[in-house]
């Protein structure tokens, strides 16, 4: 499936930023448990769906790291027409793995320029070729936060979400609805539902989720905490008790 991404790198110059404005926030400091020298680096991992975004916003509200989303990134580009953005959308519209050199790229660029600032990854490393090159680069998380979350309930949550594209914010039709239907609550923009949420493209995501993206709890196994369930509102007071004694 990677085998065509060569020959886009060069795609990257053009890189929309997603994450917020760091002057505006308090760098989150690590404690005891990690470095000193940097801010609390953060990764989060679960299956499509699983509440990434969702428990990633709470986080950067919460503690006032950069959010990261390799998806937001993503579609931020596409929704601006650029050229990474075009050769993407095929790839994220069929639930595939936009190719590596592409992804690499783009993550290399925003965890460089936020330099020794805290950081909240989210949406990568997504297989081992990745995981090696984040770590080959020296980004190394002090916590990876694995959301376990049965397949079963994705689907149907899946059907119900709207996002905003801009911020990444992430709503729920039921679950968590904006205030007014298919707006977006802080800036009364449009929401809209993701192209790769259908029921086809979340069982494809799922499935590449469970070959390629499982495996790597082995890979950050001394740093990994894991949180089972199917409510981020239960998981995240856990998320909030390993967080606390980190900073
Ligand atoms: P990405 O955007 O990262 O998608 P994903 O990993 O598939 O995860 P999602 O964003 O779909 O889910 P989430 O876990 O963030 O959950 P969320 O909180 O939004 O990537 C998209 C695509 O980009 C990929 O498929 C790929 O093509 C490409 N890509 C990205 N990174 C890549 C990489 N590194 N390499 C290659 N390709 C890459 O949603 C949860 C929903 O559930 C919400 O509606 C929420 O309100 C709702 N919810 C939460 N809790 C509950 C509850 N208790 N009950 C009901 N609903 C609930
Ligand atoms: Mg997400």
């Amino acid at each position: 499936m990677l085998a065509g991404a060569r020959g886009v790198g060069h795609l990257l110059k053009s890189t929309p930023r997603l994450v917020g404005s760091e002057s505006s926030r308090r760098a989150l400091c690590v404690g005891t448990t990690a470095a000193a020298s940097h801010g609390l680096r953060m990764l989060i991992m679960g299956p499509p769906g699983g509440g990434k975004g969702t428990i990633s916003n709470w986080i950067k509200a919460d503690y006032k790291t950069n959010h990261v989303s390799s998806g937001d990134i993503l579609r931020s580009h596409i929704e601006q027409g650029t050229e990474l953005g075009t050769k993407a959308a095929d790839f994220i519209r069929n639930g595939a793995l936009v190719p590596d050199d592409v992804m690499v790229g783009l993550i290399d660029a925003e965890l460089d320029r936020l330099g020794g600032k805290s950081w909240l990854l989210d949406g990568f490393p997504r297989n081992d070729t990745q995981a090696q090159s984040l770590a080959s680069k020296g980004h190394h998380p002090d916590v990876v936060l694995l959301l376990d979350i049965p397949d079963e309930v994705i689907i149907e949550r899946i059907k119900h979400r709207w996002v905003h594209v801009s911020s990444g914010r992430v709503y729920h039709t039921l679950y968590n609805p904006p205030q007014k239907e298919g707006i977006d609550d802080e800036t009364g923009e449009p929401l809209i539902q993701r192209p790769d949420d259908t029921v086809e493209a979340v069982t494809k995501r799922l499935e590449s989720y469970h070959k390629m993206t499982d495996p790597l709890a082995e890979f950050f196994k001394n740093n990994l905490r894991t949180f089972k369930g199917s409510e981020s509102k239960k998981i995240y007071p856990e998320i909030q008790k390993v967080l606390s004694t980190m900073i």
